[in-house]
């Protein structure tokens, strides 16, 4: 096998109402090469934002990955628990939202919300964790 990071396979996602079915994402494939970086450009509403919430796990009701595979290391994120899949968000794959106004609390310094992750990930303590957001 080359050095595939990160391949998307199919990726289907929907969003359900009483009646149909919205299908934001429809048979989505690409692959990332390891120290690669890809960029996805589309209109507003292509998918781009859901294609990246489905490779996390993180899509909501009334929406559901209803097809494909997000294989990460050679390993289909989708078959993983739930338990599993927060050992690697913000660990191995992390994702840097867009609208920072909604995704970002202002209460909170931008260092200690970069050091959450590390808190959780690497054990720091608060202190700790804010001197590694700096050196990363
Ligand atoms: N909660 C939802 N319910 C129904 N449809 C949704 C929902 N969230 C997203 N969609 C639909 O999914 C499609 C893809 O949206 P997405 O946010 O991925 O677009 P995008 O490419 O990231 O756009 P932008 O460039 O504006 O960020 C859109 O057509 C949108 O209407
Ligand atoms: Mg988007």
């Amino acid at each position: 096998m080359t050095d595939t990071i990160l391949e998307v396979r199919d990726l289907r996602t929907s969003f359900f109402t009483e009646n149909f079915e919205v299908k934001a994402v429809d048979g989505v494939n690409f692959s990332v090469p390891k120290g690669k970086t890809l960029g996805v450009v589309g209109e507003s509403g292509s998918g781009k934002s859901i294609t990246s919430l489905s490779i996390l796990r993180l899509i909501q009701n009334p929406g559901k990955v209803v097809g494909g595979q997000v294989l990460f290391k050679g390993e289909d994120l989708l078959e993983k628990s739930e338990a599993q899949m927060r050992k690697i968000r913000g660990n191995k794959i992390s994702m840097i939202f867009q609208e920072p106004m909604t995704s970002l609390n202002p209460v909170y310094t931008v260092g200690q919300q970069i050091g959450e992750a590390f808190q959780i990930h690497e054990k720091l303590n608060k202190k700790e964790s804010i001197k590694r957001s700096v050196r990363c």
